[in-house]
């Protein structure tokens, strides 16, 4: 695909001057280190629209529009990146070379489509080995004990995969498939895992096997179950990340489901994969898997385009309750209403539809609760109401739930729900509320303008934990601070933390504050919503503090890490139908995070 390359894109920013460009369409005045006027993308009297001619970024404060002088450009005048470019290019008198052909891209769309290719053939050979083979007869029984059918087998092409990594390799190459592509493809992996010599074995090995498909239905992953309880610690081996594979933005079965889910307005959310399938074959299906991942904002995002609610469905217990309250957190931002049903305790839908019928499951998921209103109940009978120190932390932790929601309505409903709770007239507890809502939020999402995109970059910026959000800002004010972040080699608290994307983008760009111009190019390589977060944490002061202040900040985020793995495991271990090594395997790890989660606190009693 011929596109513009980066360092055209680098020069361009770096020969715009972003205060030259607004200022044709907008008064500017020079205010301390920014310069202010009115904002060109909503209407206002006094000026909250800043841009920053050292970093080449504009933020409004008033609408959450924001970005490099490219995003500037395509907004102002409705062009798309190519053109506002182009436009800025010949501004500057550089010749954009657009027709260049792009070798690297060029290279990486060849392997993804082998890598598909390769995906597409092994679900078929395991498929074919799971309904003929003999060697497939154990897995044949275990599909039959779920009661699940050829059909159901043939549906959703779930395979098996062979014990050895003989046949694996004769399979290849009879294909023709080279090792490095099955290595690429995550089938096999380096090192073999018993013996631990250096080589390559099957990933996959006597399980049975669920294809992962994308948006298009093309497989890019597998997930595969063990058949005997007793035979390895993980019930489930996942793919791992590859080029087609990112877990973080994939929710199974959503190929499939996706039109009933726009249809009906709303996602039921299992956890499992067999529960996505029982319940989608069982007629009900608009529902999606997380897999027992955690809820990103792409997920969120990829759900609210399609649907304006979603069903969470869960355990019973305090880890079912958390679990839910973490996918609210990212969910509510988006403007997604977010409810949930509560599973009889030890069943699964999978479960519950196999023995009650899914009829039962319908009814269940339609007497489904906004989530507000069971963390109401739910708070309201664990905690004693009469006594002070409750009464203020149930107001406090509603509160913070309440902001995340988007709908003013769903706001002030929320708001009268829990004021009844606490017998307080609802004007004192709106103020607590209130109080740290930022209502430019709530305006600029209640107008039209300018975009969408801008409410997004705003709901992103409420949805990221706050200390990460920290860590970003510090790391913008003070180059060395990134450059430490980047060489601590800790960016896998990343993937375990809620509300840690914007500071992942960041930590994995190659971004340096240093460079004056480095930030509108690390800027106008995001995604909108991404963009004008950016920018609006860039309009914010510079905090105070370096390396020492970064250092503390990235414990506090290893310790919450922990405590987000502790809390998943102990969902876990709350799921039904555990092996006694399962459960002996979790605890084991629950202990030793907590362990060191309890160290870290006495180290630094101040981290969460
Ligand atoms: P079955 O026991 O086969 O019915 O699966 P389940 O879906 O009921 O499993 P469970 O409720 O224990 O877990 C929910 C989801 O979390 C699973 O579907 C998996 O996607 C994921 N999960 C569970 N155990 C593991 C594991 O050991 N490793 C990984 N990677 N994922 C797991
Ligand atoms: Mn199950």
């Amino acid at each position: 695909m011929p596109r513009i390359p980066e360092e055209t894109i680098q020069q361009v920013l770096a020969a715009t001057d972003i205060v030259d460009l607004v200022g044709r369409y907008v008064k500017l005045r020079r205010m301390g280190s920014l310069f202010k006027g009115l904002c060109p993308f909503h209407t206002e009297r006094t000026p909250s629209f800043t841009v920053s001619q050292s970093r080449g970024t504009y933020h409004c404060f008033g609408c959450g529009a924001g970005g490099s002088a490219i995003r500037f450009v395509m907004e102002h005048d409705g062009m798309s990146f190519v053109e506002a470019v182009k436009r800025l290019g010949d501004a500057a008198g550089i010749r954009i070379e657009e027709e260049v052909w792009d070798a690297n891209a060029e290279a990486a769309a060849k392997t993804r489509a082998l890598l598909l290719r390769v995906h597409q053939d092994i679900a078929s050979w395991y498929h074919a080995l799971l309904m003929k083979h003999r060697m497939a007869d154990e897995a044949r029984q275990y599909l039959k004990s779920r009661g699940m059918t050829a059909e159901v087998a043939k549906s959703w092409k779930l395979g098996y995969a062979p014990p050895s990594g003989e046949m694996l390799r004769e399979w290849a190459a009879g294909k023709g498939y080279a090792e490095g592509v099955l290595i690429d493809a995550g089938i096999l992996g380096a090192g073999d895992p018993d013996s631990g010599r250096p080589g390559t074995y099957p990933r996959f090995r006597h399980r049975l096997m669920f294809p992962i498909r994308n948006d298009q239905g093309e497989v890019i992953a597998f997930t595969a179950r063990i058949l005997r309880a007793d035979q390895h610690p993980a019930k489930y081996v996942n793919s791992p990340e590859t080029m087609l594979f990112t877990k973080s933005k994939v929710l199974f079965g959503f190929d499939r489901s996706k039109r009933a889910i726009a249809k009906a307005g709303q996602a039921v959310i299992v956890e499992g994969q067999i529960d996505m399938m029982t319940v989608f074959d069982s007629g009900i299906e608009n529902v999606v898997a997380s897999q027992g991942t955690a809820f990103t904002e792409f997920h969120a995002r990829m759900l609210k385009r399609h649907a304006d609610e979603v069903v969470l469905c869960f355990d019973a217990d305090n880890a079912g309750i958390n679990a839910a309250g973490k996918a609210f957190h990212t969910l509510a931002p988006t403007g997604l209403i977010v409810k949930c049903v509560a599973l009889p305790k030890g069943d699964d839908p999978d479960s519950l539809i196999r023995t009650q019928g899914p009829g039962a499951f319908a009814e269940i998921i339609k007497s489904a609760r906004e989530f507000i209103d069971f963390q109401v109940e739910h708070a309201a009978t664990r905690r004693n109401l009469n006594e002070m120190r409750e009464r203020v932390r149930f107001a406090d932790e509603m509160a913070a739930s309440i902001r995340l929601l988007d709908s003013p309505v769903a706001r002030e409903t929320a708001i009268q729900r829990v004021a009844v709770r606490l017998g307080l007239p609802e004007e004192t507890y709106r103020r607590q509320v209130l109080r740290d809502f930022n209502p430019q939020a709530q305006k600029a999402s209640a107008t039209t303008t300018p975009t969408m995109k801008t409410s997004d970059g705003r709901q992103l910026l409420v949805s990221q934990d706050k200390t990460a959000l920290l860590l970003c800002r510090l790391a913008f004010s003070n180059a060395e601070v990134l450059h430490w972040l980047r060489q601590t080699r800790r960016e896998d608290i990343l993937d375990d933390l809620p509300g840690a994307s914007m500071l992942a983008l960041l930590w994995r760009s190659q971004c340096d504050p240093a460079d004056p111009t480095s930030t509108s190019v690390f800027l106008a390589s995001l995604e909108p919503a991404e963009e004008s977060a950016f920018a609006g944490l860039l309009a914010q002061p510079a905090p105070p503090g370096g390396i020492e202040e970064a250092g503390h900040a990235l414990d506090a985020l290893e310790t919450a890490r922990l405590h987000a793995l502790i809390q998943r495991a102990q969902t876990q271990l709350k799921q039904p139908g555990l092996t006694p090594e399962e459960d002996a395997s979790l605890h084991q790890r629950i202990i030793a995070w907590r362990k060191e989660y309890l160290d870290r606190r006495k180290r630094d009693p101040d981290t969460r």
